[in-house]
Protein backbone atom coordinates (compact mmCIF):
# COMPACT_ATOMS: atom_id res chain seq x y z
CA UNK A 1 0.00 0.00 0.00
CA UNK A 2 1.02 3.43 -0.46
CA UNK A 3 1.11 4.49 3.51
CA UNK A 4 3.23 1.43 3.48
CA UNK A 5 5.93 2.92 1.49
CA UNK A 6 5.69 5.79 3.17
CA UNK A 7 6.58 4.76 6.66
CA UNK A 8 10.09 4.14 6.99
CA UNK A 9 11.24 7.52 5.76
CA UNK A 10 10.94 9.71 8.83
CA UNK A 11 13.01 6.86 10.61
CA UNK A 12 16.50 7.97 9.91
CA UNK A 13 17.90 4.91 12.70
CA UNK A 14 21.65 6.46 12.08
CA UNK A 15 20.51 10.12 12.24
CA UNK A 16 21.87 11.94 15.19
CA UNK A 17 19.88 10.77 18.42
CA UNK A 18 17.88 14.16 18.64
CA UNK A 19 16.81 14.64 15.19
CA UNK A 20 15.41 11.40 14.90
CA UNK A 21 14.23 11.67 18.36
CA UNK A 22 12.12 14.50 17.21
CA UNK A 23 9.87 12.90 14.80
CA UNK A 24 6.15 13.46 14.99
CA UNK A 25 5.25 9.74 14.39
CA UNK A 26 1.01 9.62 13.38
CA UNK A 27 -0.33 6.02 13.46
CA UNK A 28 -4.01 5.27 12.45
CA UNK A 29 -6.08 1.98 13.36
CA UNK A 30 -9.44 2.18 11.61
CA UNK A 31 -11.54 0.17 9.75
CA UNK A 32 -13.70 2.66 7.53
CA UNK A 33 -10.89 5.08 6.27
CA UNK A 34 -12.09 7.61 8.65
CA UNK A 35 -9.08 7.54 11.28
CA UNK A 36 -6.49 7.38 7.90
CA UNK A 37 -8.00 10.53 6.49
CA UNK A 38 -7.46 12.44 10.08
CA UNK A 39 -4.23 10.84 10.16
CA UNK A 40 -3.47 11.84 6.85
CA UNK A 41 -4.82 15.39 7.22
CA UNK A 42 -2.59 15.87 10.44
CA UNK A 43 0.38 14.56 8.68
CA UNK A 44 0.14 17.26 6.03
CA UNK A 45 -0.54 20.21 8.16
CA UNK A 46 2.58 18.94 10.15
CA UNK A 47 4.27 18.93 7.21
CA UNK A 48 3.84 22.14 5.70
CA UNK A 49 4.88 23.51 9.36
CA UNK A 50 8.51 21.94 8.81
CA UNK A 51 7.85 19.15 11.58
CA UNK A 52 9.68 15.59 10.57
CA UNK A 53 6.61 13.61 10.26
CA UNK A 54 5.92 9.37 10.16
CA UNK A 55 3.03 9.01 9.20
CA UNK A 56 2.02 4.54 8.86
CA UNK A 57 -1.00 2.89 9.71
CA UNK A 58 -0.71 0.58 13.21
CA UNK A 59 -0.49 -2.62 11.04
CA UNK A 60 2.88 -1.37 9.62
CA UNK A 61 4.26 0.27 12.71
CA UNK A 62 7.21 -1.55 13.92
CA UNK A 63 6.75 -2.19 17.40
CA UNK A 64 10.14 -2.53 18.46
CA UNK A 65 10.05 1.18 17.16
CA UNK A 66 8.42 2.51 20.23
CA UNK A 67 11.22 2.69 22.72
CA UNK A 68 12.85 5.52 20.33
CA UNK A 69 9.94 7.53 19.71
CA UNK A 70 9.14 11.15 21.41
CA UNK A 71 6.05 12.28 19.94
CA UNK A 72 3.21 9.32 19.51
CA UNK A 73 0.22 10.35 18.03
CA UNK A 74 -2.60 7.83 17.06
CA UNK A 75 -5.68 8.03 15.43
CA UNK A 76 -7.43 5.11 16.63
CA UNK A 77 -11.35 3.07 16.06
CA UNK A 78 -13.40 1.10 18.07
CA UNK A 79 -15.47 -1.57 16.78
CA UNK A 80 -18.20 -4.05 17.97
CA UNK A 81 -18.26 -4.66 21.85
CA UNK A 82 -14.81 -2.18 22.33
CA UNK A 83 -12.78 -4.17 19.99
CA UNK A 84 -9.68 -2.65 18.10
CA UNK A 85 -9.91 -2.12 14.27
CA UNK A 86 -7.84 -4.97 12.77
CA UNK A 87 -5.07 -2.48 11.61
CA UNK A 88 -4.62 -1.57 15.16
CA UNK A 89 -5.02 -5.03 16.96
CA UNK A 90 -1.05 -6.16 16.97
CA UNK A 91 -0.26 -2.52 18.58
CA UNK A 92 -3.09 -2.92 21.07
CA UNK A 93 -2.04 -6.48 22.54
CA UNK A 94 1.61 -5.16 22.22
CA UNK A 95 1.29 -2.24 24.87
CA UNK A 96 -0.90 -4.31 27.40
CA UNK A 97 1.71 -7.28 27.03
CA UNK A 98 5.03 -7.76 29.31
CA UNK A 99 6.88 -7.03 26.62
CA UNK A 100 5.79 -3.33 25.93
CA UNK A 101 9.07 -0.97 27.18
CA UNK A 102 9.07 2.03 29.65
CA UNK A 103 8.08 5.28 27.55
CA UNK A 104 9.12 7.73 29.87
CA UNK A 105 10.69 10.17 27.33
CA UNK A 106 7.49 9.24 25.18
CA UNK A 107 4.61 12.27 24.78
CA UNK A 108 1.47 11.30 23.18
CA UNK A 109 -2.02 12.33 22.35
CA UNK A 110 -4.96 9.71 21.11
CA UNK A 111 -7.63 11.03 18.82
CA UNK A 112 -10.74 7.81 19.65
CA UNK A 113 -13.12 7.23 17.18
CA UNK A 114 -16.30 5.93 18.54
CA UNK A 115 -19.92 5.76 18.05
CA UNK A 116 -22.31 6.47 21.32
CA UNK A 117 -24.79 4.10 20.71
CA UNK A 118 -22.57 1.31 21.62
CA UNK A 119 -21.76 0.34 25.57
CA UNK A 120 -17.83 0.08 25.59
CA UNK A 121 -18.01 3.68 23.62
CA UNK A 122 -14.32 4.92 21.78
CA UNK A 123 -12.96 1.87 24.25
CA UNK A 124 -9.97 1.43 22.21
CA UNK A 125 -8.70 4.85 22.02
CA UNK A 126 -9.09 4.80 26.29
CA UNK A 127 -7.08 1.66 26.29
CA UNK A 128 -3.99 3.12 24.62
CA UNK A 129 -4.18 6.12 26.28
CA UNK A 130 -4.50 4.08 29.42
CA UNK A 131 -1.79 2.36 28.63
CA UNK A 132 0.92 4.72 27.29
CA UNK A 133 0.44 6.60 30.51
CA UNK A 134 1.04 2.97 32.64
CA UNK A 135 4.24 2.69 30.34
CA UNK A 136 5.70 6.33 31.88
CA UNK A 137 4.31 8.27 28.62
CA UNK A 138 3.21 11.87 28.86
CA UNK A 139 -0.10 13.12 27.52
CA UNK A 140 0.29 16.14 25.51
CA UNK A 141 -3.33 16.99 25.75
CA UNK A 142 -6.47 14.97 27.10
CA UNK A 143 -7.91 12.11 24.77
CA UNK A 144 -10.39 13.28 22.62
CA UNK A 145 -13.43 10.81 22.09
CA UNK A 146 -15.39 11.27 19.04
CA UNK A 147 -19.00 10.01 18.40
CA UNK A 148 -20.11 9.71 14.33
CA UNK A 149 -19.94 13.23 13.90
CA UNK A 150 -16.56 13.35 14.78
CA UNK A 151 -15.40 16.37 11.82
CA UNK A 152 -15.87 19.57 13.92
CA UNK A 153 -14.01 17.47 17.17
CA UNK A 154 -11.22 15.92 14.82
CA UNK A 155 -10.49 19.35 13.28
CA UNK A 156 -10.36 21.49 16.56
CA UNK A 157 -7.94 18.57 18.16
CA UNK A 158 -5.80 18.63 15.08
CA UNK A 159 -5.06 22.37 16.05
CA UNK A 160 -4.40 21.65 19.73
CA UNK A 161 -1.66 19.09 18.46
CA UNK A 162 0.32 20.89 16.24
CA UNK A 163 -0.12 23.51 18.41
CA UNK A 164 1.41 21.05 21.84
CA UNK A 165 3.77 19.59 19.58
CA UNK A 166 5.81 22.87 18.13
CA UNK A 167 8.17 23.71 20.62
CA UNK A 168 9.14 20.22 21.45
CA UNK A 169 9.56 19.94 17.75
CA UNK A 170 11.35 23.68 17.76
CA UNK A 171 13.77 22.66 20.86
CA UNK A 172 15.26 20.00 18.98
CA UNK A 173 15.65 21.48 15.34
CA UNK A 174 14.23 18.42 13.46
CA UNK A 175 15.01 18.81 10.18
CA UNK A 176 12.11 17.84 7.53
CA UNK A 177 11.07 14.96 6.44
CA UNK A 178 8.48 14.80 4.12
CA UNK A 179 5.63 12.15 3.71
CA UNK A 180 4.97 10.65 0.10
CA UNK A 181 2.70 12.68 -1.67
CA UNK A 182 3.85 11.34 -5.37
CA UNK A 183 1.90 7.86 -3.98
CA UNK A 184 -0.65 9.28 -2.67
CA UNK A 185 -1.86 11.48 -5.18
CA UNK A 186 -1.89 8.53 -7.50
CA UNK A 187 -5.29 7.42 -5.63
CA UNK A 188 -8.35 9.07 -7.43
CA UNK A 189 -9.22 12.32 -7.09
CA UNK A 190 -12.53 11.39 -6.05
CA UNK A 191 -13.27 11.30 -1.90
CA UNK A 192 -15.49 10.97 0.61
CA UNK A 193 -15.63 14.49 0.65
CA UNK A 194 -15.35 15.05 -3.07
CA UNK A 195 -17.33 12.05 -4.58
CA UNK A 196 -18.17 11.43 -8.45
CA UNK A 197 -21.69 11.19 -9.09
CA UNK A 198 -22.43 8.03 -10.81
CA UNK A 199 -25.39 6.70 -13.03
CA UNK A 200 -27.09 3.50 -11.75
CA UNK A 201 -26.99 0.94 -14.66
CA UNK A 202 -28.90 -1.42 -12.46
CA UNK A 203 -30.99 -2.96 -9.32
CA UNK A 204 -31.94 -6.77 -9.56
CA UNK A 205 -33.22 -8.83 -6.91
CA UNK A 206 -30.75 -11.94 -6.54
CA UNK A 207 -33.45 -13.20 -4.02
CA UNK A 208 -36.69 -14.80 -5.46
CA UNK A 209 -40.00 -14.03 -4.72
CA UNK A 210 -40.65 -16.26 -1.42
CA UNK A 211 -37.65 -15.34 -0.37
CA UNK A 212 -37.85 -13.50 3.35
CA UNK A 213 -34.98 -11.31 1.94
CA UNK A 214 -34.47 -9.25 -0.29
CA UNK A 215 -30.70 -8.64 -1.96
CA UNK A 216 -30.21 -6.62 -4.70
CA UNK A 217 -27.65 -6.93 -7.39
CA UNK A 218 -26.31 -3.10 -8.22
CA UNK A 219 -24.30 -2.30 -11.29
CA UNK A 220 -23.04 1.79 -10.89
CA UNK A 221 -21.47 3.15 -14.24
CA UNK A 222 -17.79 4.87 -13.21
CA UNK A 223 -17.82 6.57 -16.92
CA UNK A 224 -14.79 8.57 -17.32
CA UNK A 225 -14.25 9.17 -13.50
CA UNK A 226 -11.28 7.39 -13.97
CA UNK A 227 -11.85 5.63 -10.79
CA UNK A 228 -10.34 2.24 -10.07
CA UNK A 229 -10.57 0.17 -7.52
CA UNK A 230 -8.94 -3.38 -6.43
CA UNK A 231 -10.96 -6.30 -5.67
CA UNK A 232 -11.55 -6.27 -1.65
CA UNK A 233 -11.87 -2.58 -1.91
CA UNK A 234 -15.41 -1.27 -0.87
CA UNK A 235 -17.52 1.57 -2.37
CA UNK A 236 -18.62 4.33 -0.15
CA UNK A 237 -22.29 5.35 -1.19
CA UNK A 238 -23.93 9.03 -0.70
CA UNK A 239 -27.71 8.38 -0.89
CA UNK A 240 -30.46 10.73 -0.16
CA UNK A 241 -33.53 9.52 2.65
CA UNK A 242 -36.75 8.70 0.65
CA UNK A 243 -39.02 11.28 -0.04
CA UNK A 244 -41.95 9.72 1.17
CA UNK A 245 -39.91 9.11 4.54
CA UNK A 246 -38.82 12.90 5.15
CA UNK A 247 -42.62 13.93 3.99
CA UNK A 248 -43.99 11.86 6.54
CA UNK A 249 -41.32 13.32 9.70
CA UNK A 250 -42.69 16.63 8.24
CA UNK A 251 -46.16 16.23 8.28
CA UNK A 252 -45.90 14.10 11.52
CA UNK A 253 -44.82 17.62 13.59
CA UNK A 254 -47.26 19.65 11.76
CA UNK A 255 -43.53 21.31 10.34
CA UNK A 256 -43.68 23.42 6.77
CA UNK A 257 -41.21 21.56 3.83
CA UNK A 258 -39.92 25.15 2.64
CA UNK A 259 -38.97 26.95 5.97
CA UNK A 260 -35.42 27.76 5.52
CA UNK A 261 -32.86 25.78 8.03
CA UNK A 262 -29.15 26.12 8.19
CA UNK A 263 -26.72 23.05 8.17
CA UNK A 264 -23.05 24.74 8.86
CA UNK A 265 -22.43 27.57 6.75
CA UNK A 266 -25.56 26.84 4.20
CA UNK A 267 -28.75 27.24 3.77
CA UNK A 268 -31.25 24.47 2.69
CA UNK A 269 -35.05 24.04 2.79
CA UNK A 270 -35.99 21.80 5.40
CA UNK A 271 -37.25 18.95 2.70
CA UNK A 272 -34.24 19.61 1.35
CA UNK A 273 -32.31 19.19 4.56
CA UNK A 274 -34.03 16.21 5.54
CA UNK A 275 -33.56 14.45 1.85
CA UNK A 276 -29.74 15.06 1.40
CA UNK A 277 -28.16 16.24 4.57
CA UNK A 278 -29.64 14.54 8.04
CA UNK A 279 -29.72 10.83 9.21
CA UNK A 280 -32.94 10.34 9.62
CA UNK A 281 -32.73 5.98 9.62
CA UNK A 282 -30.11 6.00 12.16
CA UNK A 283 -31.04 7.33 16.40
CA UNK A 284 -28.37 8.19 18.72
CA UNK A 285 -28.38 8.42 22.29
CA UNK A 286 -28.07 11.61 22.67
CA UNK A 287 -31.37 12.34 20.54
CA UNK A 288 -33.32 10.16 22.55
CA UNK A 289 -32.29 11.89 26.12
CA UNK A 290 -33.15 15.47 24.43
CA UNK A 291 -36.43 13.85 22.65
CA UNK A 292 -37.51 12.71 26.60
CA UNK A 293 -36.62 15.93 27.72
CA UNK A 294 -39.24 17.26 24.96
CA UNK A 295 -41.70 15.08 24.95
CA UNK A 296 -41.73 15.16 29.04
CA UNK A 297 -42.78 11.73 28.79
CA UNK A 298 -42.12 9.09 31.59
CA UNK A 299 -41.70 5.75 29.30
CA UNK A 300 -39.08 7.61 27.34
CA UNK A 301 -37.31 9.08 30.01
CA UNK A 302 -37.07 6.09 31.83
CA UNK A 303 -35.72 4.42 28.59
CA UNK A 304 -33.33 7.30 28.70
CA UNK A 305 -32.23 7.17 32.14
CA UNK A 306 -30.96 3.36 31.28
CA UNK A 307 -28.51 2.72 29.13
CA UNK A 308 -28.51 -0.64 27.91
CA UNK A 309 -32.37 0.11 27.58
CA UNK A 310 -31.60 3.24 25.08
CA UNK A 311 -28.86 1.28 23.56
CA UNK A 312 -31.91 -1.34 22.17
CA UNK A 313 -34.33 1.54 21.30
CA UNK A 314 -32.08 3.19 19.24
CA UNK A 315 -31.35 -0.31 17.28
CA UNK A 316 -34.85 -0.55 16.76
CA UNK A 317 -36.49 2.34 15.75
CA UNK A 318 -35.71 5.25 13.67
CA UNK A 319 -36.65 9.03 14.10
CA UNK A 320 -40.19 8.84 12.11
CA UNK A 321 -41.15 5.76 14.93
CA UNK A 322 -39.78 8.20 18.13
CA UNK A 323 -41.75 10.80 16.51
CA UNK A 324 -44.78 8.69 15.99
CA UNK A 325 -44.63 6.86 19.44
CA UNK A 326 -43.63 10.17 21.58
CA UNK A 327 -44.88 13.13 19.98
CA UNK A 328 -43.67 16.69 20.73
CA UNK A 329 -43.84 20.52 19.25
CA UNK A 330 -40.38 21.48 17.56
CA UNK A 331 -39.69 24.13 15.55
CA UNK A 332 -37.53 23.33 11.77
CA UNK A 333 -34.24 24.47 13.23
CA UNK A 334 -34.19 22.52 16.54
CA UNK A 335 -34.85 19.77 14.85
CA UNK A 336 -32.50 20.41 12.16
CA UNK A 337 -29.73 20.58 14.56
CA UNK A 338 -30.78 17.75 16.65
CA UNK A 339 -30.24 15.09 13.65
CA UNK A 340 -27.01 13.82 13.21
CA UNK A 341 -25.41 14.82 9.50
CA UNK A 342 -25.74 11.91 7.02
CA UNK A 343 -23.11 9.98 6.32
CA UNK A 344 -22.80 7.65 3.30
CA UNK A 345 -22.41 3.47 3.56
CA UNK A 346 -19.66 1.33 2.18
CA UNK A 347 -20.19 -1.72 0.78
CA UNK A 348 -18.04 -4.56 -0.33
CA UNK A 349 -17.34 -4.61 -4.15
CA UNK A 350 -18.33 -7.57 -5.84
CA UNK A 351 -16.44 -7.15 -9.16
CA UNK A 352 -13.42 -6.94 -10.50
CA UNK A 353 -12.15 -4.07 -12.81
CA UNK A 354 -10.36 -7.16 -14.59
CA UNK A 355 -13.79 -8.43 -15.75
CA UNK A 356 -16.59 -5.29 -16.18
CA UNK A 357 -13.64 -2.21 -16.58
CA UNK A 358 -15.58 0.95 -15.82
CA UNK A 359 -18.40 -0.43 -13.83
CA UNK A 360 -18.62 -1.15 -9.91
CA UNK A 361 -21.04 -4.12 -8.52
CA UNK A 362 -22.61 -4.58 -5.45
CA UNK A 363 -24.35 -7.07 -3.63
CA UNK A 364 -26.87 -4.85 -1.38
CA UNK A 365 -29.28 -6.34 1.44
CA UNK A 366 -32.34 -4.00 2.27
CA UNK A 367 -32.52 -3.80 5.62
CA UNK A 368 -36.55 -3.62 6.17
CA UNK A 369 -38.73 -3.69 9.38
CA UNK A 370 -42.05 -3.32 10.24
CA UNK A 371 -43.19 -1.21 13.71
CA UNK A 372 -47.32 -0.82 14.35
CA UNK A 373 -47.83 -1.77 11.08
CA UNK A 374 -45.16 0.82 9.26
CA UNK A 375 -42.88 -0.23 7.00
CA UNK A 376 -39.14 1.00 7.90
CA UNK A 377 -36.26 0.28 5.72
CA UNK A 378 -32.71 1.19 5.88
CA UNK A 379 -31.29 4.46 4.48
CA UNK A 380 -28.57 3.10 1.70
CA UNK A 381 -29.98 0.12 1.31
CA UNK A 382 -33.72 1.14 0.02
CA UNK A 383 -31.86 4.08 -1.94
CA UNK A 384 -30.16 1.32 -4.03
CA UNK A 385 -33.08 -1.32 -3.93
CA UNK A 386 -35.60 1.37 -5.28
CA UNK A 387 -33.29 3.06 -7.54
CA UNK A 388 -34.02 3.44 -11.52
CA UNK A 389 -31.97 2.91 -14.28
CA UNK A 390 -30.42 6.09 -15.12
CA UNK A 391 -30.57 7.40 -11.20
CA UNK A 392 -27.33 9.32 -10.07
CA UNK A 393 -25.66 8.36 -7.50
CA UNK A 394 -22.28 9.73 -5.15
CA UNK A 395 -19.68 7.50 -4.84
CA UNK A 396 -16.12 7.10 -4.06
CA UNK A 397 -13.65 4.16 -3.35
CA UNK A 398 -12.68 3.21 -0.36
CA UNK A 399 -9.44 0.55 -0.48
CA UNK A 400 -8.75 -1.73 2.11
CA UNK A 401 -5.55 -3.54 1.99
CA UNK A 402 -6.19 -5.99 4.32
CA UNK A 403 -8.86 -7.56 2.11
CA UNK A 404 -6.38 -8.88 -0.78
CA UNK A 405 -6.40 -11.92 -2.84
CA UNK A 406 -2.65 -13.76 -2.11
CA UNK A 407 0.16 -12.24 -4.22
CA UNK A 408 1.43 -15.32 -5.28
CA UNK A 409 -1.03 -17.00 -7.79
CA UNK A 410 0.30 -20.58 -6.48
CA UNK A 411 -1.61 -19.70 -3.57
CA UNK A 412 -5.04 -21.70 -2.66
CA UNK A 413 -7.69 -19.29 -1.46
CA UNK A 414 -10.73 -20.04 0.87
CA UNK A 415 -13.28 -17.86 1.04
CA UNK A 416 -16.09 -17.67 3.63
CA UNK A 417 -19.37 -15.47 2.49
CA UNK A 418 -22.64 -16.37 3.87
CA UNK A 419 -25.44 -13.82 2.73
CA UNK A 420 -23.93 -10.60 1.29
CA UNK A 421 -20.60 -11.52 2.73
CA UNK A 422 -20.11 -13.56 -1.00
CA UNK A 423 -19.71 -10.14 -2.61
CA UNK A 424 -16.22 -9.71 -2.38
CA UNK A 425 -15.51 -13.17 -3.36
CA UNK A 426 -17.74 -12.76 -6.57
CA UNK A 427 -14.54 -10.05 -6.90
CA UNK A 428 -11.84 -12.23 -6.04
CA UNK A 429 -13.51 -14.89 -9.07
CA UNK A 430 -13.87 -12.78 -11.72
CA UNK A 431 -9.70 -11.42 -11.21
CA UNK A 432 -8.65 -14.54 -10.79
CA UNK A 433 -10.61 -15.96 -14.01
CA UNK A 434 -9.52 -13.04 -15.70
CA UNK A 435 -5.92 -13.66 -14.79
CA UNK A 436 -6.13 -17.59 -15.40
CA UNK A 437 -4.71 -18.10 -11.99
CA UNK A 438 -5.15 -21.74 -11.27
CA UNK A 439 -4.26 -22.04 -7.60
CA UNK A 440 -7.07 -23.87 -5.79
CA UNK A 441 -10.06 -22.07 -4.80
CA UNK A 442 -13.26 -23.00 -2.69
CA UNK A 443 -16.15 -21.14 -1.64
CA UNK A 444 -18.46 -21.43 1.74
CA UNK A 445 -21.15 -19.98 1.07
CA UNK A 446 -24.72 -19.95 3.48
CA UNK A 447 -27.94 -18.72 3.05
CA UNK A 448 -31.83 -18.96 4.40
CA UNK A 449 -32.78 -21.16 1.11
CA UNK A 450 -31.48 -23.01 -1.48
CA UNK A 451 -34.10 -22.18 -3.77
CA UNK A 452 -34.45 -18.37 -2.57
CA UNK A 453 -31.39 -17.14 -1.64
CA UNK A 454 -28.67 -19.03 -3.79
CA UNK A 455 -26.96 -15.51 -4.54
CA UNK A 456 -24.76 -15.75 -7.68
CA UNK A 457 -26.22 -19.40 -8.18
CA UNK A 458 -25.16 -19.26 -11.95
CA UNK A 459 -21.88 -17.98 -11.94
CA UNK A 460 -20.56 -20.49 -9.15
CA UNK A 461 -21.74 -23.16 -10.93
CA UNK A 462 -20.13 -21.77 -14.65
CA UNK A 463 -16.74 -21.28 -12.43
CA UNK A 464 -17.10 -24.47 -11.25
CA UNK A 465 -17.24 -26.12 -14.54
CA UNK A 466 -14.78 -23.99 -16.42
CA UNK A 467 -12.35 -24.97 -13.14
CA UNK A 468 -11.85 -21.52 -12.14
CA UNK A 469 -13.66 -22.51 -8.92
CA UNK A 470 -12.55 -25.88 -6.93
CA UNK A 471 -15.13 -26.29 -4.46
CA UNK A 472 -18.02 -25.14 -3.54
CA UNK A 473 -19.87 -26.12 0.15
CA UNK A 474 -22.99 -24.42 0.62
CA UNK A 475 -25.22 -24.42 4.45
CA UNK A 476 -28.71 -23.30 3.49
CA UNK A 477 -29.56 -22.59 6.80
CA UNK A 478 -33.60 -23.35 7.09
CA UNK A 479 -33.96 -26.33 4.61
CA UNK A 480 -34.03 -28.74 6.67
CA UNK A 481 -34.64 -29.23 10.70
CA UNK A 482 -31.93 -28.02 12.39
CA UNK A 483 -29.84 -25.23 11.55
CA UNK A 484 -26.96 -25.63 9.25
CA UNK A 485 -23.95 -22.71 8.52
CA UNK A 486 -20.90 -22.27 7.12
CA UNK A 487 -18.92 -23.01 10.36
CA UNK A 488 -20.81 -26.39 10.23
CA UNK A 489 -19.40 -27.46 6.79
CA UNK A 490 -15.85 -26.07 8.06
CA UNK A 491 -16.33 -28.46 10.33
CA UNK A 492 -16.95 -31.38 8.41
CA UNK A 493 -14.21 -30.42 5.93
CA UNK A 494 -11.72 -30.05 8.60
CA UNK A 495 -9.32 -32.15 7.74
CA UNK A 496 -9.52 -31.22 3.91
CA UNK A 497 -9.44 -27.58 5.79
CA UNK A 498 -6.24 -28.04 7.98
CA UNK A 499 -4.30 -29.65 4.55
CA UNK A 500 -5.35 -26.28 2.39
CA UNK A 501 -3.79 -24.01 5.31
CA UNK A 502 -0.68 -26.42 5.50
CA UNK A 503 -0.42 -25.90 1.94
CA UNK A 504 -0.40 -22.53 2.04
CA UNK A 505 -3.94 -21.38 1.77
CA UNK A 506 -5.04 -17.81 2.39
CA UNK A 507 -8.38 -17.82 4.59
CA UNK A 508 -11.09 -15.21 4.05
CA UNK A 509 -14.39 -14.22 6.31
CA UNK A 510 -16.86 -11.85 4.87
CA UNK A 511 -19.90 -10.80 6.49
CA UNK A 512 -22.06 -10.64 9.99
CA UNK A 513 -18.91 -9.68 12.48
CA UNK A 514 -20.88 -10.16 15.99
CA UNK A 515 -21.80 -13.72 15.17
CA UNK A 516 -20.55 -15.49 12.29
CA UNK A 517 -17.03 -14.02 12.30
CA UNK A 518 -16.68 -15.88 15.51
CA UNK A 519 -18.23 -18.90 14.93
CA UNK A 520 -16.51 -19.16 11.83
CA UNK A 521 -12.91 -18.62 13.90
CA UNK A 522 -13.68 -21.13 16.71
CA UNK A 523 -14.61 -23.69 13.63
CA UNK A 524 -11.10 -22.95 12.49
CA UNK A 525 -9.42 -23.06 16.12
CA UNK A 526 -11.23 -26.77 16.99
CA UNK A 527 -9.67 -27.73 12.88
CA UNK A 528 -6.37 -27.20 13.99
CA UNK A 529 -7.13 -28.52 17.17
CA UNK A 530 -8.47 -31.83 15.83
CA UNK A 531 -6.20 -32.23 12.56
CA UNK A 532 -3.07 -30.01 14.03
CA UNK A 533 -3.03 -31.63 16.99
CA UNK A 534 -2.44 -28.23 19.23
CA UNK A 535 -4.32 -27.32 22.01
CA UNK A 536 -6.25 -24.29 22.46
CA UNK A 537 -4.04 -21.66 23.22
CA UNK A 538 -1.47 -22.85 20.51
CA UNK A 539 -4.56 -23.16 17.99
CA UNK A 540 -5.05 -19.17 18.88
CA UNK A 541 -1.19 -18.06 18.53
CA UNK A 542 -1.50 -20.32 15.20
CA UNK A 543 -4.22 -18.27 13.62
CA UNK A 544 -2.86 -15.28 15.10
CA UNK A 545 0.54 -15.75 13.13
CA UNK A 546 -1.65 -16.86 9.77
CA UNK A 547 -3.35 -13.07 10.42
CA UNK A 548 -0.13 -11.47 10.92
CA UNK A 549 1.40 -13.48 7.72
CA UNK A 550 -1.71 -11.67 5.62
CA UNK A 551 -3.23 -15.20 5.64
CA UNK A 552 -5.93 -15.00 7.30
CA UNK A 553 -7.89 -11.87 6.39
CA UNK A 554 -11.52 -10.83 7.40
CA UNK A 555 -13.89 -8.47 6.05
CA UNK A 556 -16.76 -8.21 8.75
CA UNK A 557 -19.20 -5.92 9.46
P1 LIG B 1 -30.55 -18.05 9.72
O1 LIG B 1 -31.02 -16.66 9.42
O2 LIG B 1 -31.40 -19.10 9.10
O3 LIG B 1 -30.34 -18.31 11.17
C1 LIG B 1 -26.99 -15.38 5.92
O4 LIG B 1 -27.64 -14.46 6.72
C2 LIG B 1 -27.03 -16.76 6.54
O5 LIG B 1 -26.24 -16.75 7.73
C3 LIG B 1 -28.40 -17.24 6.93
O6 LIG B 1 -28.55 -18.53 6.42
C4 LIG B 1 -28.37 -17.22 8.43
O7 LIG B 1 -29.15 -18.25 9.02
C5 LIG B 1 -26.93 -17.55 8.67
N1 LIG B 1 -26.48 -17.33 10.04
C6 LIG B 1 -27.14 -16.81 11.10
N2 LIG B 1 -26.37 -16.82 12.20
C7 LIG B 1 -25.19 -17.36 11.84
C8 LIG B 1 -23.99 -17.65 12.54
N3 LIG B 1 -23.83 -17.39 13.84
N4 LIG B 1 -22.99 -18.21 11.83
C9 LIG B 1 -23.12 -18.49 10.53
N5 LIG B 1 -24.22 -18.25 9.82
C10 LIG B 1 -25.25 -17.69 10.46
Amino acid sequence: GYLAATSNQGQIASAPETAAAQTVTILFGSQTGNGKAIAKSLAAQATAKGFAVNLASMADYNVRQLKQETILIAVVSTHGEGEAPDDAIELHKFLASKRAPKLDALNFSVLALGDTSYEFFCQTGKDFSERLTALGAKQLLPIVECDVDYEEAAESWQEQVLEAVEPLVQASGASVVSIDTAKATSESEFTKQQPYEAEILLSQKLTGRDSDRDVRHVEIDLGESGISYEVGDALGIWFTNSSGLVNEVIAALSLDANTEVKVGKHTFSLEQALLEKKELTQLYPGLVTAWAELAANDELTAIAADKEQTRQFVLGHQLADLISLYPVTIDAAKLVELLRPLTPRLYSIASSQAEVENEVHLTVALVEDERAGQARFGGASHFLASAEEGQLVKVYVEPNKHFRLPENNDTPVIMVGPGTGVAPFRAFMQQRAVDGVNSDSWLFFGNPHFEQDFLYQVEWQQYLKSGDLSRLDVAFSRDQEHKVYVQHRIAEQGESIWQWLQNGAHFYICGDAERMAKDVHQALINVAVEFGGLDEAGAESYLEDLRSAKRYQKDVY
